[in-house]
């Protein structure tokens, strides 16, 4: 099972993915004020939300990073990643979001002055009806921001062709742009923590699950540039262990003949209890010669608060002192045909700027959980789960969940007609894009507030 992020045909087994790549599921009923996404699981699962959630919870900056390639029309599948990251900003995180020209320009063959005119025409303007707040919003594009693709370089150093390979499936003739674009990306996502991005704070990347890869690998190497690691050992606490590189020999206390230098070792084990003191715990225990610290009163969900504490600690020592960024995961609509979304195929998505008329058509044509005769449907009944759409209600246009429920259960029942159940989407989606064509046009105004 391989998830490739340029070319996803579908994930089936989402409990699956989990098990395999070590995601967490999301339980929406701890989430704060959940949308319509969450509470129906298509947000479905994690990797270290509680960083976030517990950031918010103490009062403390947190960010959001999403980024969109800029190739093609934007459709609603592009919407849902813009809802959630309005979800987090709502909850007091600030926006981030990345114009990928240089990806669209590596993976998808464009020019980069052809990637501006989408990402301006086709997605920044259609955010403008999506409610993000300005002031706490900002649009970049990859290629205008050099500290993106310095910080790729640099983590670029902890990966090599063989990892890249594994993740990716690359073989001897991808293209070099196209391996540079991950690491990049992986700047992308990093970049928000730095100084004068607003430093250092959790970032949680929302995406979709074929991006996962992307989030892995940039987790990877954001660890192995910390100084200091933080693992639970085999009492269930925490122990930190110095991680010695090749920019800290001196201040982590190795000489050059490869002999521990006690003096400068036990200063830089007495800075790290400190830190460790200031997260709140203090039944400490260090081994300087090892380079180990024993923290017997914290267990894994301390981990985080510790870890902030030395990460502040490796800046003020020159290192980049790096979180790893959180990520949540959405599971895909169907496409309207019954099979994958997909923008290069306009009958299979919804597109933001395909008229109604358009739609209403889509929708008809679209592919149905009905049975093939009334009398048929009637007696047996449709079925929801593979009905565009009921999914696109379910997905896009129905956010009451108890008038959901009534159309589920009527379309189950047989009650309700698959003409009956397009005519619903039809109406709900011909509401839904009135109102946010009528914000999109009140708001161009925002588009260059987004891009400062
Ligand atoms: N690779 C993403 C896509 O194919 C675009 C992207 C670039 C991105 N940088 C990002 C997404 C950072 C999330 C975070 O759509």
């Amino acid at each position: 099972m391989e998830i490739d992020p340029w070319d996803s045909k579908g994930v089936k087994n989402y409990k699956e993915i989990c098990d395999k790549f070590g995601l967490d599921m999301i339980d929406h009923t701890k989430l704060p004020n959940p949308t319509h996404l969450h509470r129906r699981g298509i947000i479905f699962a994690h990797r270290d939300l509680d960083n976030v959630l517990n950031a918010r919870k103490a009062g403390r900056p947190f960010g959001v990073l999403s980024g969109l390639m800029p190739s093609g029309q934007i459709h609603l599948g592009h919407k849902m990643v813009i809802d959630q990251a309005k979800w987090f900003q709502e909850l007091g995180g600030d926006v981030t979001i990345t114009v990928a020209d240089l990806e669209a320009h590596a993976t998808r063959g464009l020019s980069l002055e052809k990637c501006r005119k989408y990402a301006i025409e086709e997605y920044i303007s259609n955010y403008a009806g999506m409610g993000l707040d300005p002031d706490k919003t900002s649009i970049y594009f990859q290629s205008e921001r050099p500290i993106v693709q310095k910080l790729g370089f640099t983590l670029g150093t902890k990966t090599n062709l063989s990892e890249m390979e594994a993740i990716y499936g690359f073989s001897g003739k991808t293209s070099l742009a196209h391996v540079q674009s991950p690491l990049v990306q992986a700047g992308d996502i990093v970049h928000p923590q730095m100084d004068e991005y607003g430093g250092l704070r959790p970032i949680v990347v929302p995406v979709g699950i074929d991006q996962d890869p992307h989030i892995r690998l940039t987790r990877g190497m954001v660890s192995k540039t910390n100084w200091f690691n933080v693992n639970q050992n085999k009492n269930g606490n925490l122990t930190i262990g110095l991680s010695i590189q090749d920019n800290n020999q001196e201040i982590m206390g190795m000489r050059n003949d490869g002999g521990v230098d006690k003096n400068q070792r036990k200063m830089i084990i007495d800075k790290a209890v400190s830190a460790i003191n200031k997260a709140g715990f203090n039944q400490i225990n260090s081994n300087p010669k090892h380079g180990t610290i024993d923290i017997k009163d914290a267990i894994a969900e301390n981990q985080n608060d510790i870890q902030y504490q030395l990460l502040n600690l490796e800046r003020q020592l020159g290192g980049m002192g790096l979180m790893q960024p959180s990520s949540t995961y959405h599971q895909f609509a169907v496409g309207m045909t019954g099979g994958k979304m997909s923008s290069s195929q306009p009958e299979t998505t919804m597109f933001l700027n395909d008229s109604m008329k358009n739609i209403e058509k889509k929708i008809n044509s679209s592919f149905s959980g009905g049975q093939p005769t009334v009398e048929e449907h009637r007696a047996k009944g449709g079925n929801p789960d593979v009905d565009v759409a009921y999914q696109y209600l379910r997905y896009f246009f129905e956010e009451d969940d108890k008038e959901l429920e009534k159309i589920r259960e009527e379309y189950m029942s047989g009650q309700l007609l698959t003409g009956e159940i397009k005519a619903i989407c039809i109406e709900k989606a011909s509401e839904w894009m009135k109102k946010h064509h009528e914000l999109k046009d009140q708001n161009q105004h925002l588009i260059k507030d987004f891009l400062n």
